[in-house]
């Protein structure tokens, strides 16, 4: 039996092994998510029934429950160079010119023959993996070169980096691999997205968002921001895997190790410009940043004979592509009022073309920012899109200033309501702490109708600051008491249309619970949280009566989320709305997995794989009931449910007399009423 189950183990972890290296490394899935997470599931089952047989080197243990106390340091075994940049053609010929001199014999003119290798300059964080007998050891950021920072534990998350080599005797027994860990540009908008939503700062590009990610102390958060990885040189190696650099490159991808597909060989400096040149349109159909292109010498040997300066190596230099950058004038400088009070100093912009937009607009980020910039009113400004996303104020021309201009001030009192204006304790935020201002009350409201909370259609910001200005709506159960009357009567407004808003506002009405519990717009708490407050609570009343012990022991809700919610729902203003709300015939509706108590007061352990649930899946079902999911039996168990496999834990239940029911009996617990 147990021979069995480590067979089985093993077959499992190679299994998905191989799937990872598919849909990470090769982007060649051959199975289904789902057909992915049972092979998982059943791994996890099988290693949680037989702990003695989990392996730090298992997929299941990609990511530490464990948080760092900080980062240890790395000293790197060779140490990890910077590079030359050129911005132009002829600054590559000029490196051509110099690497065809210092290769060429002693008392010859004539360089003997070389050829390069070209490949994508990754816009993200330089790491080094340390791989010993095929196991990955060590990752360590590049640091000053000589000491980087021990991120092992945060790398282990990312599936395209593989944990354990392929290619058995073949493997150096120490090696390190040299390349660039990247967050997706769409992971980088959406991880953005769900910031801002939680009132917590964007990222300003691709890049911090990575290294912000690696630096993580908590890897379970890691984990969570999908980055990926692509190899591309190596570091200390007890023998070397090629001659060159291109085969070197091609025998990562024998390892298992993902090598970006767009590297190409070129036999001179022509080729390469052509390629170099070829990209600097082609990258924004990347779904990663590129700042530029990455020119290497392709053979060892002659990358030997070239050496480095202290700085960065002879035998390579980057060609990086004009940052997409325009000039423009400061018009004027606005405060914006959020939804929890924060001012935010936007610019208003001369209209200008940028990358492919026009660009009116550009926030300051914050008044720090705004300071250290210096930007006033007729300023000229270089503004940029950062990661080619977000237009941002790179930079103030101050010889070009307009004589008798003056700093901007930040703000004492609120530009809306005119009350006093507050800095965060240990932020960089100025708010408003006026909870009656009407600035705040239409970014509140406007998110509560936007498309990921109640989706009110046709309920549009303009509309909204209408309805608040002419003293209609002062809160969201106003919404809900609106008249088809009133709102025709509003500039702009036609019986038709007011007749659709009344139709909208009426079908939000039974939004599921968690848009719901979204649209209240609770600081730090998002479309992801709120979803998961809802699958936890069920219901609304569940949620408001939390104490904070319950909300701060669910998983991923963190301190800040528990407390905000706890003290949201203790203000009776809130309360007093919700309950206008619900009045006013507003009714969320349950997620499908309802809270009940039919199994209310059990305690339940389930062990095995499961046809219908995953682990996971079961032990919220199991909660939803109002049992605990355990994970161990013992004479305090109410029941096992054991699924396929089952390990030492039906064993126990066996001895100890504790009763055992299948998933046939559990799903007919769970579907009776
Ligand atoms: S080779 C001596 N190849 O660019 C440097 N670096 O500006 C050897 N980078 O620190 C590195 N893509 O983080 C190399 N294809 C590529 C690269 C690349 C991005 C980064 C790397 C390095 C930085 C230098």
């Amino acid at each position: 039996m147990t021979q069995d189950v480590r067979k089985r183990i093993k077959q499992l972890r190679d299994e998905i092994r191989k799937h990872d290296h598919l849909y990470y490394v090769l982007n060649r899935p051959k199975i289904s998510d789902r057909q992915y997470d049972k092979l998982f599931a059943e791994l996890k089952a099988l290693e949680e029934a037989s702990p003695q047989f989990i392996i730090p080197d298992s997929p299941t243990q990609r990511v530490s429950e464990q948080p760092l106390e900080g980062f240890a340091t790395v000293r790197h075994a060779v140490p990890m160079l910077s590079m030359d940049n050129t911005y132009n053609a002829d600054e590559l010929r000029a490196f051509d010119e110099r690497v065809q001199k210092q290769l060429a014999p002693a008392g010859s003119k004539q360089a003997e023959d070389y050829d390069y290798v070209v490949e994508l300059k990754i816009d993200g964080v330089a790491i080094s993996l340390r791989y010993e007998e095929g196991r990955l050891v060590t990752a360590a950021t590049r640091g000053n070169g000589e000491v980087g920072d021990d991120v092992t534990a945060n790398v282990r998350t990312i599936k395209a980096v593989p944990l354990v080599l392929l290619g058995g005797s073949r493997i150096p027994s120490v090696l390190e691999v040299r390349g660039e860990v990247y967050i997706p540009t769409s992971a980088f908008v959406e991880l953005n997205r769900l910031r801002t939503e939680a009132d917590e700062p964007a990222f300003a590009n691709p890049r911090n968002a990575a290294a912000g990610s690696l630096k993580l102390l908590d890897a379970r958060i890691t984990a969570a921001r999908n980055l990926s990885f692509f190899a591309y040189a190596t570091g200390e190696v007890s023998s070397p895997l090629a001659q060159n650099h291109y085969k070197t490159l091609q025998r990562f991808k024998e390892l298992g190790l993902p090598v970006n597909p767009n590297i190409k060989k070129a036999k001179d400096i022509n080729e390469v410009i052509d390629i170099c040149l070829s990209w600097s349109q082609k990258r924004l159909k990347l779904d990663y940043q590129i700042d530029g292109m990455v020119i290497k010498i392709n053979r060892f040997e002659q990358q030997d004979i070239l050496g480095a300066t202290g700085r960065a190596p002879r035998w390579c230099i980057s060609y990086k592509f004009a940052a997409e950058q325009a000039e423009t004038i400061v018009e004027s400088i606005d405060v914006q009022v959020g939804k929890s009070g924060i001012l935010t100093p936007v610019a208003n912009l001369a209209p200008v073309q940028l990358a492919g937009t026009t660009v009116k607009r550009a926030s300051l980020h914050n008044f720090d920012e705004m300071n250290r910039l210096d930007v006033r009113c007729g300023d000229t400004v270089v503004i940029e899109k950062a990661g080619e996303i977000i237009p941002q104020v790179l930079e103030v021309k101050k010889q070009l200033r307009p004589a008798g201009t003056t700093a901007f001030k930040v703000p004492k009192k609120c530009p809306n309501c005119g009350s006093a204006v507050a800095k965060d304790e240990d932020g960089v935020y100025v708010r408003c702490v006026n909870p009656d201002c009407l600035g705040q009350l239409k970014e509140r409201l406007k998110y509560f109708a936007g498309k990921g909370q109640m989706d009110i259609e046709n309920l549009g910001p303009a509309l909204i600051e209408q309805l608040i200005d002419s003293g209609l709506v002062n809160n969201f159960a106003d919404l809900y008491k609106l008249q088809a009357a009133q709102l025709a009567a509003l500039e702009r407004m036609a019986e038709k249309s007011a007749d659709n808003v009344i139709k909208a506002i009426e079908e939000s009405k039974t939004r599921p619970l968690w848009r719901f519990i979204a649209a209240l717009g609770i600081r730090h708490i998002g479309g992801q949280s709120a979803q998961i407050l809802a699958e936890y609570f069920g219901s609304l009343k569940a949620l408001m009566d939390a104490d904070m012990e319950t909300l701060g022991l669910i998983d991923q809700i963190g301190p800040t989320m528990a407390e905000s919610v706890y003290e949201y729902f203790r203000d009776q203003k809130n309360r007093s709305v919700i309950d206008q709300l619900l009045a006013a015939g507003v009714k969320p509706r349950q997620p499908r997995t309802r809270r009940s108590d039919k199994l209310a007061g059990k305690t339940i352990v389930v062990t095995g794989t499961l046809e219908n649930f995953t682990r996971q899946q079961a032990e919220q079902a199991i909660r939803q009931a109002g049992a605990k999911a355990s994970g161990s039996v013992s004479k305090k168990t109410d029941f096992v449910l054991a699924g396929k496999n089952p390990g030492s834990k039906l064993d126990k239940a066996l001895k100890l007399g504790v009763k055992v029911i299948s998933e046939k009996q559990f799903l007919k617990i769970m579907n009776t009423d």
